[in-house]
C-alpha cells in the first residue's frame, strides 16, 4: 500500500485522540503534520496532548505546530471541559513527551506541506475551521495544492450539539467555516447526521484496556469521562466517535453510502443550511456503507 501525505488539524479531545489513532498506525497514510486550534480545549493543550498520544503510538517523527487559539471573530470561550475533561483528553494524565510543538505556527506548517506535495496532499480536519481559513487567507493559491479536504462538522438534517441546530465544529468558528466551504477545493462534510449512528460501547473500552499497550490503555482511560457525558443523552452508556469516523472515510477504510453534493450556508451562530443559492460541491456524509465500529476497531488495534 502506498502511503499518503495527511496534514491534521485538530483541538485534541478524546475523539481526536482515537482519530490520531487510527492515522498513526495506517499503512496508508503519512502523517506529514499536525495543527492544532482551540475547541475542545485551547490549542496549546491540544499540542500537548497531540504530542503526548503521538509518543504513546511511538510515532516522534511527526511535526506539531500549534495554531489559532482564537475564532476568526470573537475569543476562544473555554473549551468542552464536561464532554472532554478539563486537560480535553478524559482528565487522563498522560506521560509528558520530550519533544515541543514547532516554533512556526499551523497554517506555516500547512502551507510549507501544501506546496511540497503540490495536488497530493490530503487534509483531515476535526477541530473549528480556523487555521484552514486563515492559509486560505495568506495563500490564495492554497484551495488548488490540496487534494482534498475530510471535515468532521456540521448537523445537516439532524439537531446539533451545541445548540438546536449547530454542531461544534462550525459553531466555534462559524466565518471560518464559510470560508472554508466556500473554497475552491473538493470537501467531504461528515456531519452529526453519520457520526451518532455508529457508537462504541463500554466492552469496547474494557477490550482496549485490555489490549495491552500503553496507546490503548490511555485511550480506554480517556473514554470514561466521554462515556459519563453521552449516558443521560442517549440512554446507554455509548459514545459516537466523530473524528475517528471522519479518519476513518479520509482513509477510504469506510464508503460513504448516501453522500449528495450540497450547497450550504453557513449562519452567524453557527448552522449549515441547506441553500439552493449556494453552489452544490460539499459532499455530505449521510451515511457509511455497513457497520462503521468493527471498521474502528480494526483500525485501532
Ligand atoms: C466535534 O466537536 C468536538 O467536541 C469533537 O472532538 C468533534 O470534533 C463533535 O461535534
Ligand atoms: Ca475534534
Amino acid at each position: 500500500m502506498i502511503a499518503e501525505p495527511y496534514y491534521l488539524d485538530c483541538d485534541t479531545g478524546v475523539d481526536d485522540a482515537f482519530a490520531l489513532a487510527v492515522l498513526a498506525g495506517h499503512p496508508g497514510v503519512t502523517i506529514a503534520g499536525i495543527g492544532t486550534v482551540s475547541g475542545n480545549t485551547g490549542a496549546g493543550q491540544a499540542a500537548r496532548n497531540t504530542l503526548d498520544v503521538l509518543a504513546l503510538a511511538g510515532r516522534t517523527d511527526v511535526p506539531v505546530a500549534v495554531g489559532a487559539h482564537h475564532p476568526l471573530d470573537g475569543a476562544f470561550t473555554g473549551g468542552a471541559e464536561v464532554v472532554h475533561g478539563g486537560n480535553g483528553i478524559g482528565g487522563v494524565e498522560l506521560p509528558t513527551a520530550t519533544r515541543m510543538a514547532e516554533g512556526r505556527p499551523a497554517v506555516d506548517l500547512l502551507l510549507d506541506l501544501a506546496r511540497r506535495h503540490p495536488g497530493e496532499l490530503r487534509i483531515l480536519a476535526i477541530g473549528p475551521l480556523t487555521n484552514l481559513a486563515l492559509a486560505l487567507r495568506q495563500e490564495p493559491e492554497l484551495a488548488g495544492l490540496i487534494r482534498d479536504v475530510t471535515i468532521m462538522g456540521g448537523a445537516v438534517r439532524v439537531p446539533g450539539n451545541v445548540t438546536d441546530r449547530a454542531e461544534a465544529n462550525i459553531a466555534w468558528d462559524p466565518e471560518a467555516a464559510a470560508v472554508v466551504l466556500g473554497a475552491a477545493w473538493p470537501v467531504t462534510l461528515v456531519p452529526l447526521d453519520v457520526t451518532l449512528q455508529h457508537r462504541i460501547t463500554e466492552a469496547d473500552q474494557t477490550a482496549l484496556a485490555a489490549a495491552g499497550t500503553p496507546l490503548r490503555a490511555a485511550l480506554a482511560a480517556m473514554l470514561t469521562t466521554y462515556l459519563d457525558f453521552y449516558e443521560p443523552l442517549l440512554g446507554v452508556r455509548e459514545v459516537p466517535l466523530h473524528d475517528a469516523l471522519a479518519a476513518a472515510i479520509a482513509t477510504g477504510d469506510l464508503v460513504p453510502a448516501e453522500a449528495p453534493l450540497l450547497g450550504l450556508r453557513v449562519t452567524d451562530d453557527g448552522q449549515l443550511v441547506e441553500d439552493p443559492a449556494v453552489p452544490a460541491r460539499t459532499r455530505v456524509v449521510l451515511t457509511v456503507t455497513g457497520d462503521a465500529v468493527p471498521v474502528i476497531r480494526t483500525l485501532l488495534r
